[in-house]
């Protein structure tokens, strides 16, 4: 194998320093479902080290053994590596322990602190914790008070303590703020991982290795060939049990605010110098920062809001509520490379699938040689870069008909990740994520002036939505593609919604 070949494998197989990953809340969904599934395949392929274990603190009234088995119904259902495989179970669930106690009880943390020596006797590893934060987001600053309290966030010698704080973070740019102040109060922005899952997915990874690693696309990349970029996030499932959060929420700061943002950052930055934390980041809040805010006056002409029909009957939403379950909206970004290029972001709850997909609309040729009726133009060249599911890229243009004239029709060349590399290699988001954390690596996470920022663009539209400039609210059928509203803003500007990787 070749040297740089060795050193690359070597990398893959980095197995972070012996630790103890401290999760709160895991009694909950997430736990079950992602954290720990994520935490077995990681075992399962050896890239945990030796000395490795997990502690799940709740409230609810469980013992190790109890919480083994919770657990192991979730590794059943959602891991990637099944628990009966090479033994792996017993092998894993050993190192799992549980720690009852209450989020804001100084004894829980102290007892916690002494089950952590107890293990780094035992097993080992305990001196480098990474404390995950899987509750209500209400809990997040109570928690991070009384590990600070209880001295468990400061790190000693060369071990680390570090933290990752759940979606959402904030509820607007003051409460987000607030929320930076209470951590940084406790652990130093180096300490944080405040995640985004969906930065952990390969394909929206894949983003960046498709436009910095490519030379074909990259001098297109830009205002003088790019007529638009439409960025949708569907989803096919209604409300389901969210109702309390989400009623509260909506979809601007469910799906905007953090992953549609996010997808705009990755597909418009200039590349960085180096794949490191610091100089990606600096590049999406470079960006971010050139995005022309909406301001509350201007709703009404740069975005639709709606909601899907029964809605309102969902149990847990409140009486004749306005939360729109569906957004588009169309920003223009300040800066040399995107002057005047629309970007048109649109999500939805209860749409015709789910699906993550990005289009990238080129321009029209200058001009047409080839006789065309009169009105009629040629279909622009589309790039629709296919995040979920059937993840790949499709690349749009024109052909010749064969036969006589110069009839001319669209044909896709198209990738499938699972063509190419077969099916189920994609390995989770949470895997990626945790394994960055546990290796220090936050070039995946949201920084603290990052969060700040989409909260500032997210902010105004909000307030407009309030005020006497917004938009009517819209209704659609479930199991749409959500209002007529949102095609005729499209259409306003003489464009229309891409469908490259869903059926329109
Ligand atoms: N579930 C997902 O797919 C998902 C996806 C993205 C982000 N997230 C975020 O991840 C975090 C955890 O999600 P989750 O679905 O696992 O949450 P969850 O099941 O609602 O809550 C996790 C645990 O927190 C405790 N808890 C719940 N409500 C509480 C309250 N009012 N006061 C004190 N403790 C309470 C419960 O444990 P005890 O009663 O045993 O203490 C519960 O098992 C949330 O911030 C969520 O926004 C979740």
């Amino acid at each position: 194998m070749p040297e740089f070949e060795e050193a690359r494998q070597e990398e893959i197989r980095r197995v972070p320093n012996p630790c103890v990953v401290v999760i709160f809340g895991a009694s909950g969904d997430l736990t079950r479902r992602k954290l720990v599934p994520s935490l077995f395949s990681l075992f399962g392929e050896g890239l945990l080290p030796e000395q490795f274990s997990v502690v799940g603190v709740a409230r609810s009234d469980m013992d190790d053994d109890a919480f083994r088995e919770h657990l192991k119904s979730g590794v059943d259902q959602f891991s990637r590596l099944k628990s009966d495989a090479d033994n792996l179970w017993p092998r894993f669930s050993q190192r799992v322990f549980y720690h009852r106690g209450g989020y804001d009880d100084p004894q829980t943390f102290k007892s916690l602190g002494k089950r952590l020596a107890k293990i780094d006797k035992e097993i080992g590893g305990a001196c480098n914790v990474l404390f995950y934060l899987s509750t209500p987001p209400g809990l997040y600053p109570v928690i991070v008070e009384q590990l600070g309290k209880a001295e468990l966030a400061r790190q000693k010698d060369d071990y680390w303590r570090r933290i990752i704080i759940e979606k959402p973070f904030g509820r607007d740019l003051a409460s987000a703020t607030e929320l930076n102040r209470q951590v940084h109060h406790v652990f130093d922005e180096g300490q944080v991982y405040r995640i985004d899952h969906y930065l952990g997915k390969e394909t929206v990874q894949n983003l960046l290795v498709f436009r910095f690693a490519n030379a074909i696309f990259e001098p297109l990349w830009n205002r003088n060939y790019i007529d638009h970029v439409q960025i949708t996030v569907s989803e096919e499932v209604g409300l389901g049990s969210r109702a309390g959060y989400y009623d509260t929420a909506g979809i601007m700061r469910d799906m905007f605010q953090n992953h549609l943002l996010q997808l705009l950052t990755l597909v418009t930055m200039e590349p960085p110098a180096e794949f490191n934390a610091t100089a990606l980041r600096d590049e999406k809040v470079k960006v971010l920062k050139a995005v022309q805010p909406i301001k509350p006056s201007e709703v009404n002409k740069y975005t639709v809001r709606a909601q899907y029909r029964t809605y309102r009957d969902e149990p847990g939403v409140a009486v004749g509520t306005e939360t729109p379950t569906f957004a588009a909206i169309k920003l223009f970004i300040n800066n040399w490379r995107w002057r005047n290029v629309p970007f048109y972001l649109r999500s939805g709850k209860a749409l015709g699938s789910k699906v993550t997909e990005i289009n990238i609309q080129f321009r029209h040729v200058p001009h047409l040689m080839f006789p065309l009726p009169p009105e009629e133009h040629l279909p622009p060249n589309v790039l629709g870069l296919c995040l979920q599911p059937n993840e790949g890229m499709n690349l749009r243009f024109e052909t010749k008909v064969p036969g006589a004239g110069m009839r001319s029709r669209s044909v896709d060349m198209s990738f499938l990740y699972e063509q190419d590399f077969g099916k189920n290699t994609l390995p989770d988001a949470y895997e990626r994520l945790i394994l960055d954390a546990l290796h220090g690596d936050a070039a995946l996470f949201t920084r603290s002036d990052e969060i700040e920022l989409a909260w500032s663009l997210i902010d105004p539209i909000l307030e407009g939505w309030a005020g006497k400039h917004a938009p009517v609210l819209a209704f659609y059928e479930s199991g749409t593609w959500g209002p007529g509203k949102s095609d005729e803003f499209i259409q306003a500007d003489g464009r229309h919604w891409h469908y490259s990787c869903s059926e329109g």
